[in-house]
């Protein structure tokens, strides 16, 4: 196999649905454009309605005409693409995906190597990863490969059960589990950020740090995504899996090497010293909102009780913020914040590390105490760091005055960040896994927010919806943090 020019025939599940179209293609097609993947390929949409392939090529070249941005390619780009129309469970469908696989396998030389990627309704997952093997479509002379989307189950046991049918079909080591959060530009740098500077690790840990925050919030609202997201809400749909990824790589100890098995042990010791929050205690450590009318943009927008598919009654929470201790000798002592929600004031994703005070205060900042070191992450949409710090007010007087050191990436020149599921889907191509979810983390995962889950579904929430669209969150949100002595920096 050449690592760097993979080859493959990769079969979408779920083709002409939102994610496919927005995200898969447009992907795909980066990766032929740039020589990332060898012409070698070829793709199969797999979905319930009829369609001819020259119906599903214009979808595809239509899906990928901004990224082609009139380069001309993306017809030819198109005609790697067929469609078979398909019913899950029908032996019928397989066999007839099982011969077109055969002989586009011939046709494109791809060697037998086949992804199949998951990307539609869930309850699917499990009878199609189990079919694919009963019908012998996963026997083949190359590699197999399972890319699998989120939600990966609904709680620990759901988790397991779908855990045990994909196992039936694929080893761990064939099974891609997409955490896009993981193919951010700036989330992969976390790990860089911090051990591959001699300034930051010898300060990351309870003596230098008092504590950690993580905002994840959006200005979009459910969408026509009510049905899944009422069963979902944001606990399932955003922390279970990003917002926890992205403690794991805050809090791990340095790996040994750079591979996927040493990188997914440290963060999995992060997950298991995750303390677990009784029920009784839910109150003290997580506060859940969801949103009311407001405005965003100078429009009023619904609350999230009159969107669609969404009970008018709902007890689904539209934002989370929680309070997580590790209990590791690195981190007792420093609590991680985090949120996330819908309908909020911006479209942001920040990590603030916020820094001790110095032990004694000489300086003063307009009669105001110094201001605590930030090293702060920007995500998205800006993606860089920024590190506050206090230097001398320019004058006569000692005084201080807080000054910024900035890196943005959107600055550098000509530099075009790859899309995550860009990066995701070559690293699927190449066999490698690092930026994807092993089951253990998933189940560690599950087990720490099923408990939360638990004690909200046990008990309505008597004041929703407790904020409005376009603002920071509810009240209850920043006396968490308050009742710490500390405040959320805003974002
Ligand atoms: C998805 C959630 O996993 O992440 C969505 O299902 C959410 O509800 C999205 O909007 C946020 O991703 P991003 O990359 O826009 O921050």
């Amino acid at each position: 196999m050449n690592k760097e020019n993979p080859t493959s025939l990769i079969v979408i599940f779920g083709a002409t649905g939102d994610l496919a179209q927005r995200k898969l293609y447009p992907s795909i097609y980066r990766l032929y454009k740039n020589g990332s993947i060898s012409k070698n390929f070829a793709v199969v949409g797999v979905a319930r309605r009829p369609l001819s392939n020259e119906e599903f090529r214009a979808n595809v070249t239509k899906s990928v005409s901004s990224a082609a941005n009139g380069e001309g390619n993306a017809e030819e780009f198109s005609s790697h693409f067929y469609y078979h129309p398909f019913d899950v469970t029908s032996s019928n469908s397989y066999q007839q995906l099982k011969d077109l696989l055969g002989s586009l396998d011939h046709d494109y030389e791809t060697n037998g190597n086949r992804i199949f990627y998951l990307a539609m309704a869930p309850e699917f997952f499990g009878t199609i990863a189990s079919n694919l093997k009963a019908e012998g479509l996963t026997e083949t002379a190359g590699w197999k490969r399972l890319v699998i989307e989120k939600p990966f189950g609904h709680s620990l046991p759901s988790a397991k059960e779908l855990n045990e049918e994909i196992r039936e079909a694929f080893h761990e080591s064939e099974i891609y589990r997409i955490d896009h959060y993981l193919g951010k530009e700036m989330v992969q740098n976390i790990e860089v950020i911090r051990f591959a500077n001699a300034l930051f690790e010898p300060l990351w840990n309870n003596r230098y740090i008092s504590n950690i925050q993580i905002t994840s919030s959006e200005v979009l609202g459910v969408e026509d995504r009510g049905r899944y997201y009422e069963n979902s809400g944001a606990l399932r749909d955003m922390v279970q899996n990003h917002m926890l990824q992205m403690v794991a790589l805050l809090a791990m100890e340095p790996p040994i090497k750079l591979n996927p098995e040493e990188i997914r042990s440290e963060k999995v010791k992060v997950l298991r010293a995750l303390r677990t929050i009784e029920q009784d205690e839910i109150e003290n450590y997580f506060v859940r909102g969801q949103y009311g009318q407001g405005v965003i943009a100078e429009d009023t927008v619904l609350g999230y009780r009159e969107e669609n598919s969404v009970d008018p009654d709902s007890n689904t929470e539209t934002f989370v913020a929680g309070k997580l201790v590790i209990d590791n000798f690195r981190w007792a002592g420093v609590p991680i914040y985090i949120r996330t929600g819908k309908r909020m004031y911006s479209k942001s994703t920040k990590i603030v590390v916020q820094f001790k005070d110095i032990p004694m205060n000489l300086y003063y900042n307009l009669g105001e105490k110094v201001d605590p070191n930030l090293l702060v992450i920007h995500i998205q949409p800006e993606e860089g760091i920024t590190l506050h710090l206090n230097a001398k007010k320019s004058g006569k007087d000692i005084t201080t005055t807080p000054i910024k050191l900035d890196y943005s990436n959107n600055c550098i020149d000509g530099i075009n960040t790859p899309e995550a599921y860009e990066r995701l889907i070559y690293d699927a191509m190449r066999g490698d896994m690092t930026n994807f979810t092993h089951w253990d983390e998933v189940a560690l995962s599950w087990s720490f927010i099923d408990q939360v889950s638990k004690a909200w579904e046990s008990k309505k929430a008597s004041d929703f919806p407790n904020y409005e669209a376009g603002s920071t969150g509810p009240k209850k949100a920043d006396e968490l943090l308050e009742k710490d002595g500390f405040h959320w920096w805003p974002v």
